[in-house]
């Protein structure tokens, strides 16, 4: 019976997803271990795992349950955002198990489908599963026929719900992502498809759309009537570490742009959904990502680098060309930066500005919304000399939170005009800690909420963008060093100044 008192559009009560299996392919790998283990302890302990989940992991090494459980309780342990509690451990060991097998082997396949319907039996996971791809991109046509071969895909047939979790890389250009989409399209209905990009899974990209549409401050003013532009960055102060081997053939345009970037700038851009569900937010996000023109002078506007020698804190690190496995004379880019232009009314004549880069000097994410000056200024020019242009900045990561800066009268006789700072910080107006973006899409997924996980119209609506930059720089050409430390080659800094503007330095 329902309860009276609880109106169930009432959102604010944490929801526990019904009963399940989780599976994880690749579970042994480098994701698996940092993020998705530790997701599923810290939703165990803040009791959002349903009595009947079991955890299931699928990987090549000939480990047995408890192997597998020793190595899960340690990432667990290191990765765990919330406390750590033992006898929450133990519930989750108890239903652990780990299933040895390449995925080329039909007995290892056949095998877990057994497993999932003797799991409902045995563990009451309601025949419902999850099966999260965690394994290198040229693996998923091999793992899904097997997922269809062994009818483990199909919920009409299995009488329950069975849903795929995606990594990026989304494909490495339209072509491959309408291929990739089609082979996922073939196993699993489009609802069963949750596509991970981690950014949207973060407390302050969904403090975007509560900014925006919450409030009646700012969405007066959010357009190109009184906005001047819009800078969108997320840097990174690491460089690749040991990952040359993915990243040789990606390049930071594939692996950031495409995605996190312009989702970002989809949720900044986009008119108010009708209502807060996942194919009004997704029509919303579509038509900014529809209406996204390219500069006519692309080679102007969209500028690459790459990381040389050089110092970050007090440490000297090396360039692109001698990190390990990087190839002699290699092109890829480990800074983009762009300038996009949304044919809309709302942002005729706004540009956007979109950047990342590896070794820049700190990590940080944020949108930076820069407000026109004021028209008239019934002030002396020498009283204004330090006033900078409004800006509203929301910081992803890390200092969760949003910036507004505007000009201030400095204390004194004189009307001097000067900028000031209202910050807003996550970690200070709240008591309770931001979930970690995993755990929150981990859960969002076993609750088949897909507000959150971007369609196959977006990820190919993201490459129909970044296409044309890559064919540009593949025509052609090499990226432009800039030293490890500073905010990227000369290049991106010219391009604002093209326009009269200048980036922010967060
Ligand atoms: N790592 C990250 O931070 C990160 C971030 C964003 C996206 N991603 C994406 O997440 C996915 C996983 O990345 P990762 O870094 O975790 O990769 P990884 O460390 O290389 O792990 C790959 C996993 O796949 C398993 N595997 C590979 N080939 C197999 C085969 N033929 N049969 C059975 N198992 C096989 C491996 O098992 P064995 O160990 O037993 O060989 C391992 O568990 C990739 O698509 C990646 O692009 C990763």
């Amino acid at each position: 019976m329902s309860n009276p008192l609880r109106d169930p559009r009432d959102r604010r009560l944490p929801k526990v997803p019904g009963p399940c299996a989780l599976v994880v392919f690749g579970v042994t790998g480098d994701l698996a271990r940092k993020k998705l283990i530790p997701a599923v302890y810290d939703l165990a302990n803040r009791g959002l795992l349903p009595p009947g989940f079991v955890l299931l992991g699928f990987a090549r090494r000939d480990w047995g349950d408890g192997d597998f459980e020793q190595i899960a309780k340690e990432a667990a342990k290191k990765g765990a955002r919330t406390g750590w509690r033992e006898e929450v451990w133990q519930r989750i060991a108890e239903a652990t198990k780990f299933l040895p097998g390449s995925f080329d082997d039909d007995d290892a396949f056949d095998q877990l489908a057994a497993m999932l319907k003797d799991l409902d039996a045995s563990h009451g996971t309601g025949g419902n599963a999850a099966f999260y791809l965690s394994i290198p991109p040229n693996a998923f046509p091999t793992v899904l026929k097997q997922m269809e071969r062994t009818g483990m895909a199909d919920n009409v047939q299995t009488n329950s719900w069975r849903r795929v979790v995606v990594e990026k890389p989304f494909g490495h250009d339209l072509a491959s992502a309408i291929e990739l989409n089609g082979l996922v399209d073939d196993v699993f209905t489009a609802d069963d498809v949750f596509r991970i990009d981690h950014y949207l899974g973060k407390e302050t990209v969904q403090n975007l759309l509560a900014l925006r549409f919450a409030n009646e401050l700012f969405e007066p003013i959010w357009n190109s009537h009184h906005i001047d532009s819009v800078q969108i960055t997320m840097a990174e102060d690491v460089g690749i570490g040991t990952r040359a081997g993915f990243y040789e053939g990606t390049g930071a345009a594939r692996d950031v742009l495409q995605n996190h970037l312009l989702q970002l700038l989809a949720l900044t851009a986009m008119d108010e959904p009708v209502q807060f569900d996942a194919a009004a937010l997704r029509a919303e996000k579509i038509k900014v990502l529809d209406a996204v023109r390219l500069p006519k002078d692309l080679a102007s506007y969209a500028v690459r680098g790459q990381y040389d020698q050089g110092w970050l804190a007090g440490e000297r690190v090396n360039g692109y060309q001698a990190e390990e496995n990087v190839a002699a004379g290699s092109t890829t880019e480990t800074f983009a930066a762009v300038r996009l232009d949304v044919d809309t009314r709302r942002w005729a004549g706004v540009p956007f500005y979109l950047r990342t880069g590896k070794r820049l000097p700190r990590r940080v994410t944020e949108i930076g919304i820069v407000f026109k000056k004021a028209p008239h200024l019934p002030f002396s020019k020498s009283d204004t000399e330090e006033l900078g242009a409004n800006q509203l900045v929301v910081r992803v990561q890390p200092d969760e939170g949003v910036t507004l800066r505007f000009g201030s009268k400095v204390p004194g006789t004189t009307m001097e005009v000067r900028d000031v700072a209202m910050d807003f910080l996550y970690g200070e107006a709240f008591t309770e800690n931001s979930p970690e973006a995993y755990e929150r899409l981990l859960l969002d997924v076993l609750l088949g909420d897909a507000a959150l996980f971007p369609r196959n119209e977006e990820v190919e609506a993201s490459w129909r963008i970044i296409d044309p930059i890559e064919e540009l720089w593949a025509s052609g050409g090499e990226p432009e060093l800039y030293r490890a430390g500073e905010w990227g080659p000369k290049g991106a800094d010219e391009m604002l100044a093209r326009d009269g503007r200048t980036w922010r330095r967060p």
